[in-house]
This record gives C-alpha cells, structure tokens and sequence, in this order.
C-alpha cells in the first residue's frame, strides 16, 4: 500500500473528527509537492461547511449545486479538473489554483463530506493521485462508523 495511506490509516485511529482530519490535511499537505490546499468539506444540513484544512482561507458555505465540490456531491464520483479556468462555475478560493482533486467519502451511498485538493500546477493531479485519495476516502469512511462521527 502507497505510505501516504498507510499514514493516513495511521491517523484514522484518533477518535476525534476534528482532530483527526486536521492531521489528515496536515499529513496530505506535506507530503504531496506542489500543493496550496488540502482539506476537508462536510455534508451539514443541506449544503457543503469547510472542515480542517491547511492553505489559505477558503469558502465556508457551498451549495450542492456549485463549483467542483458541488459536482463531487452530487455526481458522487472524485472529479479531476486539469485547469480549473476551463471549469465553468469553478470556485477559487484561492487565485493561484490551477488543478483540483476532490473526492467523496459515501458511508452506505451516502457522502458524508469531501477530501478537496488545490494546486498552483495545472494536470497536477493523475490517476495515480485519485487512487490514492480514493482508498483515503474509503478509509475514513471507515473510521466514521468505527468512530461513530
Ligand atoms: N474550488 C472549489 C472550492 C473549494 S476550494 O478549492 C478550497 C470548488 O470549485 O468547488
């Protein structure tokens, strides 16, 4: 298994959310180059609440229907964006942004809240990066029943 999971795995046995996907986005963060944000949105009453991340201070409420995360959401499937100018309906916050990972975390088909990169780096993100926050994704998945978050 790719370190970064097994790290992440690591760090999945704190039983605390915010505690334990805080060191989540530190650990994602250093150990991936060329990122200026790693964090976490959550599913709270209809709509997309930032959650720990590290970066600068991004957007707090997003609906479902808007920008990447909002597609995340609804299409329940990890969305690469190559060049987010080209992405009609992007959110930056940030405007150094030029690549985006995010990805859903589905408790029984349900997603529960999303793992969301940025990049200054345009196609920073492979198939090789949406595999290992997939298996992420999974494993927090996870953690929240064992954790009951
Ligand atoms: N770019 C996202 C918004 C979240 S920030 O990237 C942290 C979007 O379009 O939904």
């Amino acid at each position: 298994m790719n370190i970064l999971n097994e790290q992440i795995r690591a760090l999945l046995e704190e039983p605390d959310m915010i505690a334990c996907l805080s060191n989540l986005s530190a650990c994602i963060m250093d150990s991936w180059e060329g990122l200026n944000w790693a964090g976490f949105y959550l599913v709270k009453n209809g709509e997309l609440v930032l959650g720990p991340f590290q970066g600068k201070p991004a957007c707090t409420h997003i609906p479902f229907d808007k920008g990447v995360c909002g597609l995340t959401y609804t299409s329940k499937l990890p969305q690469r964006v190559d060049d987010v100018l080209s992405f009609p309906g992007h959110i930056a916050c940030d405007s150094a942004s030029r690549s985006e990972l995010c990805v859903p975390v589905l408790v029984s088909g349900e997603c529960i809240m999303e793992i969301d990169l940025d990049s200054p780096v345009k196609n920073r993100f492979g198939e090789e990066e949406e595999e290992i926050m997939l298996q992420a994704a999974r494993d927090i998945a996870s953690a929240s029943l064992q954790h009951h978050w």
